[in-house]
């Protein structure tokens, strides 16, 4: 055990790093905090060169973990991993498309390759544009579920492998509100989502007894290069926010906050939860205001 009077420096270092990387997310990560949640965690992230992945791949990295940054647009990982040494914290970018099963084994083993071990993993990768159901081919069905479901399948295995011989572990999975209800040409979308939330059910289940935790969040509309593109599809667009009961798009740091509990010690007893994250939406109905 250290003596108390020789940590004095390891926290000064850390305390440091964590104001620095908040200070190069600010706007993004917010917050200000002077503990460092995840201290010592290593975390694989896909879908982590945009929106919210890169915003919890900043928040991962601020809380002291380090983060094995996937993305299937190489530069896009690249610079989330600059970002992050910049502000002094330790991360790898990790090149590859989620819906080829060898890229997340290759991502679990580069996690292990570099840090050591595998703490978390965050299938994150996803997303779709809005087609109606009679619009949709089998052609897009497909590239839908391969990107949401498929692709969390082939992560959550893959994390498995490691994970089970380690007899601990995290796996984390980004669902959305589309998973939860109907939402208008979200139809494969959705079907995914809610198809993950499933999958993760039955991970925690099945490997709980094994020390491993399974959640999911589920994140309403968030403020995202994504969402930004479906909105600008939407007839009612400068409406939306109207009707989020707080009265606006999330941020992504804020999927980043829920995302580093479930990730840290402090959710030690949270598994097989989805954790709705979405300013209210799935709390309502969608019956006329009578304002
Ligand atoms: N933004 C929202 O409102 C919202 C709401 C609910 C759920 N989500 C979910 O959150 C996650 C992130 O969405 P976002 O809004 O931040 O999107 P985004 O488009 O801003 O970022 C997604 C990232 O994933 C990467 N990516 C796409 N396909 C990939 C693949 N095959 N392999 C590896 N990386 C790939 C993209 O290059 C991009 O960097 C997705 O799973 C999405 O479905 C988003």
């Amino acid at each position: 055990m250290p003596r108390p009077g020789n940590l004095a420096p390891t926290l000064a270092a850390g305390y440091r790093r964590v104001d620095a990387i908040t200070r190069a997310s600010e706007g993004e990560a917010g917050g200000g905090d002077m503990a460092e949640r995840l201290a010592g965690k290593v975390i694989a992230l896909t879908g982590a060169g945009s929106g919210i992945g890169r915003a919890c791949a900043l928040r991962y990295a601020a809380e002291g973990a380090a983060v094995v940054v996937n993305d299937v647009d190489p530069e896009a990982a690249r610079r989330v991993v600059v970002e992050i040494e910049k502000a002094g914290g330790r991360a790898r970018a990790h090149a590859g498309d989620v819906t080829k099963p060898e890229t997340s084994e290759a991502l679990a083993d580069a996690a292990v390759a570099a840090f050591g071990r595998l703490d978390v993993f965050h299938a994150n990768a996803g997303g779709a544009m809005p087609t109606p159901i009679a619009a949709t081919d089998h052609a897009r069905w497909r590239r839908d579920l391969d990107l949401n479901l498929d692709a969390v399948w082939f992560g959550t295995k893959a994390a498995l492998r490691v994970m089970v011989p380690q007899g601990r572990g995290v796996i984390l999975v980004t669902s959305s509100g589309a998973g939860l209800g109907g939402v208008h040409g979200l139809s494969a979308y959705g079907a995914a989502k809610a198809g993950v939330i499933n999958l993760m059910q039955v991970t925690a289940l099945e490997y709980g007894p094994k020390g491993i935790r399974a959640n999911a969040i589920c994140p309403g509309t968030m403020d995202t290069p994504q969402l930004r593109a479906w909105l600008d599809a939407q007839p009612g667009r400068d409406r939306f926010a109207a009707g989020i009961p707080l009265g606006r798009l999330g941020r992504p740091d804020e999927i980043a906050h829920a995302a580093v509990f479930l990730a840290s010690d402090e959710a030690s007893y949270v598994t097989g939860a989805a954790l709705v994250v979405d300013g209210g939406i799935a709390s309502t109905m969608a019956v006329p205001s009578s304002d």
